[in-house]
């Protein structure tokens, strides 16, 4: 360790508690192609993809989170990646708009959800896939678009939340997702708050993302290619993928405490933990 690693390390992290919604795979498979990542003719392995998640659920209700559950739709396989079914912050549900029709029906399955349980539901006007692209970090949503969610929700969500909104450009279409590229790990924004994928942004956003974040972790390619970013983090606990060693070690240094899990079956449909989790801010 250098030394202001191990100065990090002796950062005592602390955690919020959370709140999430998830979807159990039931119907999970994967029958059609919109990131690279999947391919239909190839076999998935629905069993498999049930007890991976429950690994992660039963880690989320160790950890001490509250996590609600949506019924899973048959004909909707990718309902299981719950962090696109809406963003929820301040009690206000802003709804999914999916870019492939494939998708479209989980929108308002998601609104129908929230709306149930007590949240302010927004429809939304303009294509975008929730939290997938839309990330916290203290007052500011960090907001994706160049595959998935059109730059006009972004104005969208300035509106609803009037909050800071910055645009962050994905440029590699492995990374199609924000939730992909950037993780979120401590939320109120403290030191070394984020960990990202530089070469998955825009020039302009990179720059964005190096003024801002001097601290931050960046992945490597090999960990970025398991999804290692695609990860979940109460500020001290970050529940990653378990293929992500050099990001275990990573975030060890800087005094957080990782906990790997296994989603490959998952990942046949190009998600991972953050992709199954979905905040519910109140
Ligand atoms: N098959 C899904 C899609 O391409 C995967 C979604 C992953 N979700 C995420 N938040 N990155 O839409």
């Amino acid at each position: 360790m250098t030394m202001t690693e191990t100065a990090q390390a002796t950062i005592e992290r602390r955690a919020t508690h959370r709140t999430v919604l998830m979807c159990e795979p039931s119907h999970f498979t994967v029958s059609y192609r919109i990131n690279p990542w999947m391919h239909p003719e190839n076999p998935t392995d629905t069993g498999n993809a049930v007890e991976q998640w429950r690994t992660l659920y039963e880690l989320y209700l160790e950890l001490g989170f509250d996590v609600h559950l949506i019924d899973p739709v048959e004909g909707l396989p990718d309902m299981v990646y719950a962090a696109n079914g809406g963003f929820v912050l301040d009690g206000i549900a802003y709804g999914a708009r999916f870019q492939f029709p494939e998708r479209g029906p989980e929108g308002p399955a998601y609104m129908d959800w929230f709306g149930a349980h007590g949240f302010e539901v927004r429809e939304p006007v303009s294509t975008n896939e929730g939290e997938g692209d839309f990330l916290l970090v203290g007052d500011t949503i960090y907001a994706g678009t160049g595959f998935r969610s059109d730059a006009a929700s972004h104005d969208e969500l300035r509106r609803i939340y009037q909050r800071e909104v910055v645009t962050l450009t994905l440029v590699d279409p492995s990374f199609y997702h924000l939730d992909t590229a950037f993780a979120v790990l401590d939320s109120a924004g403290g030191p070394a708050s984020v960990a990202y994928l530089p070469k998955a942004f825009d020039d302009a956003s990179r720059a964005i993302l190096e003024e801002r974040f001097p601290e931050a972790i960046h992945v490597t390619d090999e960990d970025a290619a398991v999804l290692g970013l695609n990860s979940f983090s109460d500020g001290r606990n970050v529940v990653i993928a378990s293929r992500a060693t050099d990001f275990e070690r990573q975030l060890r240094e800087r005094g957080y405490v990782p906990h790997g899990v296994d989603l490959s079956e998952l990942l046949l449909g190009g998600g991972g933990v953050k992709c199954c989790t979905l905040e519910l801010r109140r």
